[in-house]
């Protein structure tokens, strides 16, 4: 399988550990396992490290199924990270010739492997005057009676848009009226800055609605390579099938330590949203003051995405600004995007950096 180069992860295996200050970072600090077992008892050392329950523990399913209102556990598969469970989606999915209309700026996952299983793949541009969010007449025009699959990624990465409740309600009336199924990855779920931190999921209200979510975001775990598919349970049998050729199971340590950690979600999500909202404030009040840049204030997630005033292609002025002062960026290119970078604020040393990046674009 022939499949395009991922462009993001090729720029973050390339710049990102070599940087001193990491404004390329999606990942709120990450917590070590003191931290995380703060209040838990660790009970796992006499467990036999078998392959566990196959499709994830009962335990961990009642948990995940916590975050959602309307599933129960068939409705649920684990899987190696959002990474894993997108891939699962789109292969258990698509055909050859299916036609699939994908929402960007987004995780190229969602674009690069249904181009690669052979669909046809209709881009959808987000602009910054509508705030990153779809136009609901231009998206139902994007949409035909041939596609198979919408894709979005709510709240979004890179933008930091989340989609309003009502409008997502709209989005399904759409997806409904031409039978289409929607996959929402929704990895940073439960991050939105403003109102009730998490947005109602597509799978709850839609029954080809299907969620992607992992504990790499909301609750500061990449480690664990533990994500998740939530859907109806026909479409749920048909990724455990597909799933056996490449999990078998996820580890029963990361099966663990995210029940753990979703048991304990409201210490995490207190501690992650200290670190979100100094961000924030900091990041803002930057923009604010720099003429230089033009950026929608994020409502969620983790990254906002902005428009530098340079005449230079963003993969060079990244690349430059970090050889000059050590802080990694992330080049709008990769995400299709020229003329923007993209800022993870929950960053560490984020002050710092933004104050380099001034003194960079006047130069
Ligand atoms: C939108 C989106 N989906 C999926 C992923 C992959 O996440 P995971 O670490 O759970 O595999 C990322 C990681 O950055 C992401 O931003």
């Amino acid at each position: 399988m022939k499949i395009s180069p991922f462009k993001i992860e090729e720029w973050m295996n390339r710049y990102e550990a070599g940087a001193l200050i990491d404004l390329t970072t999606t990942c709120i600090k990450p917590l070590t396992i003191n931290e995380l077992c703060r209040n838990t008892r660790i009970d796992i050392y006499d467990t036999q490290l078998g392959y566990g329950d196959i499709t994830g523990s009962e335990r961990l399913k009642n948990n995940i199924k916590s975050l959602y209102s309307n599933q129960g556990l068939n409705n649920i598969t684990v899987t190696h990270g959002a990474i894993g469970a997108n891939q699962l989606v789109f292969n258990s999915l698509l055909e050859k010739g299916d036609e699939v209309v994908c929402i960007v700026p987004t995780y190229q996952q969602h674009y690069s492997i249904p181009e690669s299983i052979g669909a046809e793949v209709k881009l959808y541009f987000l602009k910054e005057e509508n705030n990153w969010l779809p136009d609901l007449d231009e998206l139902s025009q994007f949409i035909t009676s041939k596609t198979k699959l919408l894709c979005l990624n709510n709240p979004n990465n890179p933008t930091g848009a989340v989609i309003p409740n009502w409008m997502l309600e709209e989005i399904v009336k759409i997806a409904e009226k031409n039978r289409i199924w929607v996959l929402s990855d929704e990895v940073y779920r439960g991050l939105n800055l403003i109102g009730n931190p998490y947005s109602i999921s597509v799978a709850d209200i839609y029954s080809k609605g299907i969620s992607t979510g992992s504990m790499s975001k909301t609750y500061s775990l990449p480690g664990l390579r533990l994500g998740w598919v939530c859907a109806r349970e026909d479409l749920i049998n048909e990724i455990n099938h597909q799933r056996q050729y490449n999990t078998i199971s996820v580890s029963i340590l990361d099966d663990y330590f995210a029940s753990v950690a979703l048991e304990n979600k409201d210490f995490i999500q207190a501690r992650n949203f200290k670190i979100l909202k100094e961000g924030i404030k900091t990041f803002s009040d930057w923009v604010i003051n720099e003429t230089l840049v033009e950026c929608v204030i994020p409502t969620g997630a983790t990254t906002a995405l902005v428009k530098y005033k340079k005449e230079m292609p963003s993969r060079d002025l990244c690349k430059r600004f970090q050889n000059r002062t050590g802080v990694a960026l992330l080049p709008g290119e990769t995400m299709e995007m020229e003329g923007y970078v993209r800022i993870g604020f929950c960053a560490e040393n984020l002050k710092p950096a933004l104050e380099l990046f001034s003194v960079y674009l006047k130069d």
